[in-house]
């Protein structure tokens, strides 16, 4: 059967207002890949499998709550959107507002976007303004603007990008036929943890698929959920997850608790380095943020924190390792320059 996106695919499990018109590009439907050799690397005795949310039409899973939001303003004959963005969240808006043929606004803190996202901002036609400040700085400044002017804020405070983002859940026990023992995933602003919950929370109580144990993953220098409380200067290698005071921060810790899950922080060093295991062992390149959640797993697996023996775990990849590609080029050295002559290859390859 064909594909015609996520509303099509899900709505009917979606609390959206009737005024709502599809604005699909074809999002969601993401391949959930098996990781035998990570999960051997990680001592094995477990299922792992990675759910590549950077497979979506604009390299993130932003797409899956954007489809919903950017239907609803349109629906409802909003002209513009506005977002803060640490990228891709900016990016998803940039082009589902282009395909709706609304405005769109983005609010991007100044120097901490990565290459791929503010490109891929740029080349959808978004007005992009550069926030002196960090990405809280920005999120205040869009709800007060949005408040004040007739412009659609679609961050996830919009209540129907939690809506559209709880697919995932779905998609993941209509592939596994019921819910993993657990989800790890990164978390930042926390919309994509509350939405997961909320989703699968949903699907248990329509078709008894059971609930996972939620393990989220903050960057350390960025971990307000698990210090308990706001952090002014958050710094962090994935520029994704640099956020200090996440609006949904509540939900998360309640998603935590309620799933017997819990929110922990990993390294900066723990997220490249298994950003490069990713790539190197299953092909599979995300970028530094997407790692986060992985790495926290196999730290807690690694100290026998988390008992996984026969478990079945699913990691949530959340955006494309293109995304971010400086991170990195910069740490290699340039590859080695040839003649084009056979034997100097060879001398350079065997
Ligand atoms: N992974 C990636 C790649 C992200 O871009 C984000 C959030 C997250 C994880 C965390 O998800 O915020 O729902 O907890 N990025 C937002 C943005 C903040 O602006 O693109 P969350």
């Amino acid at each position: 059967m064909a594909y015609h996106g996520l509303l099509h695919k899900y709505g009917s499990l979606l609390d959206l207002p009737t005024h709502t018109r599809p604005v699909s590009l074809l999002e969601g439907d993401t391949p959930l890949i098996p990781a035998l050799n990570l999960a051997r690397e990680m001592g094995g005795g477990f299922e792992l499998f990675i759910k590549f949310e950077g497979l979506n039409p604009t390299g993130s899973f932003k797409d899956r709550g954007m489809t919903a939001a950017v239907s609803e303003a349109l629906g409802r004959g909003a002209t513009t959107v506005i977002c803060a963005s640490t990228g891709n969240t900016a990016a998803s808006a940039a082009a589902y507002a282009a395909r709706a043929g609304l405005k769109s606004i983005v609010l991007i803190p100044q120097g901490k976007v990565a290459a791929g996202k503010l490109a891929g901002a740029l080349a959808y036609g978004a007005q992009v303004i550069q926030v002196d400040g960090s990405f809280d700085d920005a999120l205040s400044l869009v709800a007060l603007i949005s408040e004040k002017h007739s412009i659609c804020l679609v961050n996830s405070i919009n209540p129907y990008r939690i809506e559209g983002q709880k697919t995932a859940a779905f998609e993941i026990c209509d592939t596994l036929g019921s819910a993993p023992d657990w989800l790890c995933l990164p978390v930042g602003n926390a919309g994509n943890i509350t939405s997961y919950w909320a989703g699968f929370k949903q699907y248990d109580e329509l078709k008894s698929t059971g609930l996972p144990r939620v393990l989220g993953v903050q960057a350390a220098g960025a971990a307000p959920l698990v210090l308990g409380h706001p952090v002014d200067r958050p710094e962090t290698v994935a520029t994704a997850i640099c956020i200090g005071r996440p609006a949904r921060g509540e939900q998360a810790l309640q998603a935590a608790e309620e799933s017997r899950g819990r929110i922990i922080a990993a390294t900066d060093e723990q997220i490249l380095d298994m950003q490069r295991t990713l790539a190197r062992l299953e092909g599979i390149w995300v970028e530094p943020a997407s790692a986060a959640g992985l790495a926290g797993l196999a730290a807690e697996v690694g100290a026998a924190r988390l008992e996984v023996r026969a478990k079945r775990i699913v990691a949530v990849c959340t955006g494309h390792g293109l995304k971010d590609p400086d991170i990195v080029t910069r740490e290699m050295s340039s590859p080695k320059i040839v003649p084009p002559k056979l034997d100097a290859l060879e001398e350079a390859i065997l």
